[in-house]
């Protein structure tokens, strides 16, 4: 049947795809499923250290992946690692907004939190998120699209406690994701996001016991715990030309907790 190539719609060979705080934690798995599935991978990531190293195992393993070290909430930043991609690869297909502040975080009543944390998440979650969609934006524009994945969190279902900057952050995500959306399509630009339910990444497991509470299997319908790889192939669908006509929209990724 014409206009849709089934071997080719759920690819992302050849994409250049950017994926903040893609150094550890899940971001590091989703940048190196990425590129073994032929994407062009740029992480971007603050924690320039294990993003180094990261570029450098999949290089030498014959995956093209490079790292520009950056701060998702400093304008100059963020400019500087776009402009460092197009460099690079003349172009970008599809950006996840994946950097966040959340294993860093502890976990406690609202009344505890520091003025100044609840501005840093805000600052690195959400600004952060609208920094970079507006530096790849003329880019993709003149390209004549492309895709974008903000990481939002199944906590904004749940309402879940002990995290308030945190969960209203990712709610924001949600809203952003949706108001973007419509100002984006007449670039042929989508716009979508995914909530993760709790995901063993292993920044989670490290954290501190103040910050890592192991998962108990409560509520969820798959009652194993959720590793980075289950959220990989939404992902991909949501960069990928299979996903062409989706946007403002938010899949829920959780192994059925939340039946949004
Ligand atoms: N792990 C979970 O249970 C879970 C659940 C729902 C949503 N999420 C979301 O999934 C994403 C990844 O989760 P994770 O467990 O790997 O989180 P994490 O906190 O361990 O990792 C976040 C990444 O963002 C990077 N980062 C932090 N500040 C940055 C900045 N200013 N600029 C650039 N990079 C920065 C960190 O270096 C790190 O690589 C996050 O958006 C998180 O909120 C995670």
């Amino acid at each position: 049947m014409a206009g849709f190539d089934v071997k080719t719609a759920f690819s992302v060979a050849g994409k250049v795809i950017i994926v903040t705080g893609g150094g550890t934690g899940i971001g590091k798995v989703y940048s190196q499923r990425l590129a073994e599935g032929g994407a062009r991978v740029v992480l971007a990531d603050i924690a320039a250290e294990p993003a180094g190293k990261v570029a450098e195992d999949c290089t030498r393993a014959g995956l093209e992946v490079v790292s520009f070290p950056t701060d998702v909430s400093s304008p100059e930043s963020v400019e500087a690692m776009v402009a460092q991609t197009i460099a690079k690869w003349g172009r970008i297909d599809g950006l996840i907004n994946n950097a966040s502040l959340m294993s860093v975080l502890p976990r406690g009543s609202w009344l505890k939190i520091p003025v100044e944390e609840w501005d840093r998440v805000m600052a690195v979650n959400l600004k952060g998120i609208f920094l970079c969609c507006r530096a790849v934006h003329p880019h993709m524009k003149a390209q004549g699209g492309g895709r974008i994945v903000n990481i939002s969190s199944s906590r904004i279902w749940g309402g879940n406690p002990n995290r308030l900057h945190y969960t209203t952050s990712k709610a924001g995500v949600v809203g952003l994701t949706r108001a973007l959306a419509r100002e984006v399509g007449d670039d042929n630009i989508g716009v979508n996001a995914i909530t993760p339910g709790f995901t063993e990444s292993e920044t989670q497991v490290a954290s501190s016991s103040s910050n890592y509470v192991a998962f108990k299997g409560d509520g969820r319908t798959f009652k194993r715990a959720q590793v980075p790889d289950d959220l990989v192939g939404a992902v991909m669908f949501l960069l990928s030309d299979a996903s062409g006509f989706m946007t403002g929209q938010t899949l829920n990724v959780d192994g059925g907790q939340a039946m949004h």
